[in-house]
């Protein structure tokens, strides 16, 4: 990402004209294949906007961004198709991000089908759509047979690792985890941080890790990035970010640093 800025439309009142908040202003960072870079900063910072520019969910002003050669803000056809299937998103909410009226399998199996992969040849598509969406549950920790089963009727742990399940079902190279644990209990929070750092070994993800929390991201990025109004202030290896800040707003927000939740491997 080089330089971007998002601005929102605002009209104060009925007659009045459109103003625009510039709610991110010049930003700019690099993520490398299989790794992490944490995005910390207050509320309202721009930091879930900065995510959403990326899959181009955001009314992008300026500035470019590049997603493994394709050209994000100007992609059409495959260039998009490929931006698609290949950066993912996960959200703070997972209720909010899956579909009431749907059963798991078809939530899971539902990129499959819209991307059209094919089965292997002596396969049929039913048995292969079958069998995929089982081993992606199963990945994630769920069982098999919660596939008939519906949204409501599992925990908020459960359903954010049903979300990452369908979130990593194409094979992303990208995922863009906007606060993926703080809706969680503490306990759970550890378990899906650790499903996350298995499936990036195992997978070679890359994750932008949006968060307010300093201690996951202090334990699973490699880099951390630190938003204030808009702008980054501060960014690096996140060791040097968090332990030795040189930025006085990140000083502040060390201030009140949270501690790791028990239960996550060192
Ligand atoms: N769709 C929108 N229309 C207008 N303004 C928006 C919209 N989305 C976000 N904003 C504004 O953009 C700014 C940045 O919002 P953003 O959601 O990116 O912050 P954030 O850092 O993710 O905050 P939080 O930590 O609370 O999630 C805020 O001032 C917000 O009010
Ligand atoms: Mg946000």
């Amino acid at each position: 990402m080089r330089d971007i800025h998002v601005s929102y439309p605002r009209r104060s009142g009925l007659f009045s004209r459109v103003k625009h908040d510039t709610v991110v202003k010049g930003v700019t960072f690099d993520i490398s294949p299989g790794e992490t870079l944490g995005l910390v900063g207050e509320s309202g910072s721009g930091k879930s906007t900065v995510g959403r520019a990326i899959l181009r969910l955001a009314p992008v002003a300026s500035g470019s961004i590049s997603f493994e050669g394709v050209d994000v803000l100007n992609a059409r056809g495959s260039g998009l198709r490929r931006l698609r299937r290949d950066a993912q998103m996960i959200f703070q909410d997972p209720g909010g991000s899956l579909n009431p009226r749907m059963r798991i399998g078809d939530i899971v199996a539902e990129p499959l089908l819209i991307f059209g992969v094919p089965a292997p040849p002596d396969v049929s598509r039913a048995a292969f759509l079958a069998k995929t969406v089982t081993e992606l549950l199963e990945r994630c920790g769920m069982p098999a047979d919660c596939a008939t089963r519906y949204p409501h009727q599992f925990s908020g742990g459960q359903k954010q690792r049903i979300a990452i399940a369908r979130a990593i079902a194409l094979r992303p190279r990208l995922i863009i985890c906007d606060e993926p644990t703080s809706a969680l209990d503490v306990s759970i929070q550890a378990q899906i941080i650790n499903l996350l750092t298995d499936l990036q070994r195992d997978l070679g993800l890359a994750y932008l890790f949006i968060s307010h929390d300093l201690g996951v991201v202090s334990h699973i990025c490699h880099r951390a990035a630190v938003m204030q109004q808009g702008e980054i202030v501060e960014t690096g290896p996140v060791e040097q970010v968090l332990k030795s800040p040189s930025h006085p707003y990140t000083q502040r927000l060390l201030a009140s640093v949270a501690t790791l939740p028990p239960g996550v491997a060192a």
